[in-house]
């Protein structure tokens, strides 16, 4: 992003593969919500899901084969093989092939900061207390391209409710592992490693932002952030956050690695906004990864309806 006209990347060829063709005949998320223990998604396309009574009234919905638009999943091997992961490459193209054979267990995700309830989980059992959910989400990258992809996930709000913020706790701080040894783009001192999010504390536990350990009815591979990532469909794509070990409630706002860098460019908040555009190009329309169409851009990525209310009465071209 910052300093590379990395938006300028060719389009990769759509690959019509059979998992994506296996998968178009599964069911959406949050109809009625189907519930997938984390045991049951490790390979299981489909099976052994066990239905859960939906909490509320979900807006978002797909029939399983498109997002609740009616645009086509983004095929797998595109979204597995052009990844932004700075920790291994600045070429999306090279992601997957350096990323290959990062040991993702043991894992441990430590929760705490302001909270009631600080635990440190090995990955096996937070999957296995947070059961797994499908959603089909849009993922806008800030550099005008998109896709569409069927996470396993569950909502970051459960987990955030586990730990019982304090009072004072305003925001949520996520980092990424620090192992340079196994990602190589750490040893570059150009960025000032870990990589970092954060959110307010009100967005963190919306419950369209999940932590996702899976895609496509697999266990997520290391260029998608395995085994634990952040999705925030409605913001750039930079604030979803891969490979996570820890987990903070704070009181101050979090510095993020892309606003340290470079603060006029990428901002805390990040919403998908058409109306303001990046310094160096427009936000107002994108590039679907696999079919390459340009498209209009939606305000906050189409989940506007879900989420305009957390920012009622900011000026979003400030607070970009
Ligand atoms: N997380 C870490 N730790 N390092 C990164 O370089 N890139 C971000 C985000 N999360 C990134 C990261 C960006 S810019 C995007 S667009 C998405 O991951 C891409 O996710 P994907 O490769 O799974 O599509």
């Amino acid at each position: 992003m910052i300093s590379r006209p990395v938006f300028h990347d060719k389009t990769i060829s759509a690959s019509e593969i059979t998992p994506e063709a296996v998968y178009r005949g599964r069911r959406a998320f949050l109809k009625t919500a189907a519930v997938v223990a984390a045991a049951a998604v490790v390979g299981a396309c489909g099976g052994q899901q066990t239905a859960s009574t939906p909490t509320r009234a979900a807006t978002v919905q797909s029939d399983g084969s498109t997002d609740e638009l009616g645009d086509a999943l983004t095929g797998y091997e595109d979204v597995t093989n052009y990844n932004n992961y700075y920790e291994f490459s600045f070429s999306k193209q090279e992601v997957a092939g350096l990323a290959q054979g990062f040991k993702t267990t043991p894992w441990t995700v430590e929760v705490g900061g302001l909270v009631q309830n600080p635990k440190t989980y090995g990955i096996e059992d937070l999957l296995k207390q947070f059961p797994q959910e499908e959603r089909i989400y849009r993922l806008r990258c800030v550099e005008a391209w998109s896709m569409v992809i069927p996470w396993q996930g569950f909502e970051l709000g459960a987990l955030i409710k586990e730990a019982q913020p304090m009072s004072s706790a305003r925001y949520v701080r996520f980092t990424t592992l620090y192992d340079p040894e196994q990602m190589p783009g750490q040893r570059s001192s150009s960025f000032p490693w870990p990589y970092t999010e954060g959110l307010r504390l009100d967005e963190a536990q919306h419950r369209l932002a999940i932590l996702a350990s899976g895609l496509y009815g697999k266990p997520s591979l290391p260029q998608n952030g395995a085994p634990l990532r952040l999705v925030v469909p409605w913001k750039y794509g930079f604030k979803s956050i891969k490979s996570i070990v820890k987990i903070e409630l704070t009181e101050e706002q979090p510095a993020t690695l892309w606003s340290a860098l470079a603060p006029n460019e990428y901002g805390f908040y990040a919403n998908v906004n058409p109306q303001v555009d990046h310094p160096r190009w427009s936000q107002s329309s994108e590039r679907r990864i696999g079919d390459g169409k340009r498209r209009p851009t939606l305000m906050f990525n189409g989940y506007a309806e879900e989420v305009s209310g957390l920012y009622a009465g900011m000026d979003l071209k400030t607070n970009y």
